[in-house]
């Protein structure tokens, strides 16, 4: 049985990440995601429960894939899963640098454990969870770069958050 997980810290959950989630969940038997509870990212958007409902709701799809929050070294979640493979998307050069010195660290800590990168598909390349915050805040739409349930938890957020319907309504006008 080969088991992987996919960390992160999924402030949101975008379609970028979900391309890697769809593709690496076809290479193995069971993909855990594990939600990072104390990031070294300051003020998350959306709290611990918000980021696991959203998850939840948007991979309701995949039959072999479960979600975790976790605290701690990515390792020791990987192990605590019986899982021997970690899964990374790589946007650009700029990740590659990080990732390869990370994924290095991992290999000292448990050489059992290995990393599998996924280039992210080129639609997705610029896509980061900062920016989708960043079109929200300004009260852009961002229904082309999260899932659906994540777009209902922003207008939460903010109100004045354009909405695809809302823009189409209005260009008809
Ligand atoms: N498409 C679109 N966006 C993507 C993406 C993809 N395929 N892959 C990553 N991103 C974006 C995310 O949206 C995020 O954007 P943001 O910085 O604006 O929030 C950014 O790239 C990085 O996110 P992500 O890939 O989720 O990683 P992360 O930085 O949130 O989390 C961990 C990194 C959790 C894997 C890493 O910090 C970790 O393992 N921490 C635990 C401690 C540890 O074991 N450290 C390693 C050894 S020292």
């Amino acid at each position: 049985m080969k088991r992987a997980v996919y960390p992160g810290t999924f402030d949101p959950i975008t379609f970028g990440h979900l391309d890697i989630i769809e593709r690496s969940a076809k290479v193995v038997d069971e993909l855990v995601i594990g939600i990072l509870a104390d990031s070294r990212k300051k003020n998350p958007l959306f709290t611990i429960e918000e980021r696991l409902h959203m998850l939840q709701e948007s991979t309701k799809q995949f039959s072999n894939i479960s979600i975790q929050v976790f605290d701690g070294m990515t390792v020791d979640f990987a192990k605590k899963n019986n899982a021997n493979l970690i899964i990374r998307g790589l946007r650009a050069v700029t990740d590659f640098e990080s990732e390869l010195q990370i994924s290095q660290a991992n290999q000292q800590l448990d050489s059992s454990i290995d990393t599998m990168f996924f280039t992210t598909s080129l639609e997705y390349a610029f896509l980061s969870s900062s920016i989708v915050k960043e079109m929200a805040s300004y009260g852009t739409d961002i229904s082309l770069f999260v899932p659906k349930p994540v777009v209902g938890m922003f207008h939460q957020k903010f109100p004045d958050l354009i909405s695809a319907e809302k823009l189409n309504e209005t260009s008809l006008l």
